[in-house]
């Protein structure tokens, strides 16, 4: 039986055990998916751990995708355009890292608003890792432009850089300035943690000019539709949830581990 586990702290609230115990149930494979509760400074002994036990692969989450990257063998190519792991494969005791965070996430984007988004304008609320995340899957997807506002602007400006990359046009605006022409966005983004459970009273932007048939999109699912969802559907925006960027980054994992696709309808009824 292969072990398979998550590295985070805390990990008390994770659904990944539930969704990849049952999947790896689901396909007939010998496995168990455990949360592990790391220290931050004993993410090192963690890591070696991994090798030691044999363990065939891991999640990284919260506080430790960033630290992470320092333990291991080899990185790819996306993660470390990221910044960040969340996926660690052993690959026969080599520790190889993943991140399938922006490409769970635009995956779902596409599949639930059925919409081409190469075209559309986006307006990205937010600068910190998940927006990262996002933003990279954005520009390799390919999209014509991008706009990136955050509380704190100097942060905006490595993610600028990020888009320069790609030779994707991108700017950076304050909350007034978006607010003020909201109407010019086909797509919002919300990567921050404004509005997720407890402080469900919280929006990141006032959406009064918001174009009627745009898309409102947030990175949280705890609540399921937050008010800056809520809200864009009362304008006659399209909303959509996190839900399907937390199944769709497990699905590939697991994938990452097995070469095999799992039921997504399966996880998604898991974490609803
Ligand atoms: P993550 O990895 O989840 O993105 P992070 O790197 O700490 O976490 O980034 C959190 C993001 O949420 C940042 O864009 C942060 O804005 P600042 O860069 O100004 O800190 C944003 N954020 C968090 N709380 C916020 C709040 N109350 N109002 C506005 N933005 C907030």
């Amino acid at each position: 039986e292969k072990v398979y586990g998550l590295l985070g702290h805390p990990i008390g609230h994770s659904m990944s055990p539930l969704i990849h115990n049952d999947a790896f149930l689901n396909v007939g494979i010998k496995a168990n998916y455990q949360a592990f509760d790391v220290e931050p400074q004993m993410l090192g002994n963690a890591i070696k751990g991994i090798k030691a036990l044999g363990i065939a692969g891991c999640n990284v989450t919260v506080p430790h995708k960033i630290a992470v990257m320092n333990f291991l063998d080899e990185v790819d190519e996306e993660a470390k355009l990221i910044g960040a792991v969340n996926t660690i494969v052993n690959q026969n005791g080599k520790l190889i890292g993943h991140n399938t965070d922006g490409r769970g996430y635009v995956q779902s984007l596409i599949e639930e608003t059925n919409e081409e988004i190469i075209n559309k304008r986006f307006l990205i609320i937010g600068a910190g890792g998940a927006a990262r995340g996002v933003i990279t899957a954005l520009l390799r997807h390919g999209i014509e432009e991008l706009t990136i506002t955050n509380r704190t602007q100097d942060k905006i400006e490595p993610l600028l850089e990020l888009a320069n990359l790609f030779q994707t046009p991108a700017s950076r605006a304050t909350r007034e300035e978006v607010e003020r022409n909201l109407d010019g966005f086909d797509v919002l983004i919300n990567t921050t943690s404004v509005g997720m459970s407890p402080r469900i009273e919280d929006s990141p932007l006032s959406l009064n000019n918001l174009r009627a048939g745009a898309i409102a999109s947030d990175l949280i699912y705890n609540p399921l539709k937050t008010k800056f969802l809520k809200e864009a559907e009362e304008r006659g925006g399209t909303s959509h949830t996190g839900i399907g960027m937390f199944v769709n980054q497990a699905a590939l994992s697991f994938e990452h581990w097995t070469g095999i696709k799992p039921d997504h309808q399966r996880m998604r009824k898991l974490v609803l």
